[in-house]
């Protein structure tokens, strides 16, 4: 009698230990709607009075890093404030969500870097898609075409940065096909032809320049402006040249199925697949999911972990895997890459505990791992795409609507 109960409750306690490994995903989701909920509500009431300021980062020593508008990451915060209103129905998100977008309005004319994409439509973009507000319109058309002056017809790209003038003559970055989900917005809601084509054109050549046989690519393609020529293929976040920095691929993934969304044109689609494979089946990908800043670290299993490109790769194989359903072997394992990485990123090594973390989601994310800055931090993009695939596995996987 004894042993029969001796071996029950190790059978229980066993059974217990390993039950997290099969909490369901409408849990694991929930879970992680509700933490980012409590968490943006914290970081919105924190900087509400603060009319210029956006956050940034965090450290114990220096606690909430803010940032103007201006800076590549102002839009992530307001779109993760309306993907959180849009993933609960809550009111109050709705007005701070309002509040932030409206920080980030002056960017609507700038144009001396491509990151206008990524401000306008992570902010505005949302704002639009969710309330289908005509008052948004002008702004995000104002934005493709500050962003439509970077793109030089010889060269036939958007030009990324007009700094580093002394390494690259015409450097185009992978993140830049990011941006381009503004320019079909605005192919969409204009009658002007320029937008869909200075998108088709980008997104074709950076598809021949910067991938490589096996769709790993590189982050810096510096070209002739005189020619269109490729001058260098270099790094400048990643490792090596020759090395796959892991938010890159995410952007590429990421990027190129954006494409085939708005397109409907296969070479996208096909091209992101390749990246999918690679991502999917790399030898160095933990078995978490989440992986290291760059799929090349000379430290590997030591290397530092980037909760950046965990989240912006599981939103994107979320909606690749729904745009394969045709293809159900490929789609399943999409999903499954994106599951096993968002109940990592929801677990508590990387889910902030309430109130902690200065009101960032994530932790233990990577910005520039060369030049020493933002590694092992939380990052506003980090929490943006996460909030993004807790709702696109929400709405697109489980099929349940939004709250909003
Ligand atoms: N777009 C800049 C970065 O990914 O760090």
């Amino acid at each position: 009698m004894i042993t029969k109960k001796l071996f029950f409750m190790a059978g229980l306690a066993v059974f217990l230990s390993s039950s997290k490994q099969y909490e369901a995903m409408t849990s694991v989701i929930d879970r992680g709607v509700r933490r980012s909920a409590e968490q943006a509500m914290f970081m919105a009431k924190a900087m509400e009075f603060d009319n210029d300021s956006l956050p940034r980062s965090y450290t114990e020593q220096r606690g909430l890093i803010k940032s103007d508008s201006h800076w590549w990451c102002s839009g992530f915060f307001p779109g993760e404030l309306w993907y959180l209103y849009e993933a609960t129905g809550n009111p109050k998100l709705k007005s701070y969500a309002e509040i932030y977008t409206q920080r980030v309005a002056d960017q609507q004319y700038t144009t001396d870097n491509h990151d206008v994409g990524f401000i306008l439509m992570c902010s505005f973009g949302n704002a639009y898609r969710l309330t289908q507000s005509p008052s948004y319109i002008p702004i995000l058309l104002n934005g493709a075409q500050a962003l439509s002056t970077r793109f030089k017809p010889v060269v036939g790209l958007i030009r990324s940065w007009d700094t580093k003038t002394d390494k690259w003559r015409y450097p185009v970055i992978i993140d830049n096909m990011m941006n381009l989900e503004l320019l079909e917005w605005a192919a969409h809601h204009s009658d002007s032809i320029k937008f869909a084509k200075i998108a088709s054109s980008h997104a074709r050549l950076t598809m021949k320049n910067h991938f490589r046989c096996d769709f790993s690519s590189y982050h810096v393609v510096s070209y002739a402006p005189e020619t269109g020529a490729v001058e260098k293929k270099n790094t400048h976040q990643g490792y090596a040249h020759e090395s796959a920095w892991a938010r890159g691929q995410a952007w590429g993934l990421y990027g190129y199925t954006m494409m085939y969304r708005e397109t409907g044109d296969t070479a996208y689609l096909n091209h992101a697949k390749g990246i999918a494979r690679f991502i999917m089946s790399h030898p160095n990908m933990p078995k978490d999911r989440v992986p290291y800043w760059d799929f090349n670290a000379p430290d590997i299993p030591h290397a530092k972990r980037d909760a950046s490109a965990a989240a912006i790769m599981a939103s994107a194989f979320i909606e690749l895997s729904s745009l394969t359903k045709g293809t159900p072997d490929f789609s399943k394992q999409c999903l499954n890459i994106a599951e096993a990485q968002l109940r990592t990123l929801t677990s508590d090594e990387y889910l902030a505990k309430k109130g902690t973390n200065g009101g960032f989601i994530l932790k233990h994310s990577v910005g520039n791992l060369p030049k020493g800055t933002e590694v092992d931090v939380p990052l506003t993009y980090a929490d943006y795409y996460y909030v993004e695939a807790l709702v696109r596995y929400k709405t697109q996987v489980l099929g349940k609507c939004s709250r909003k």
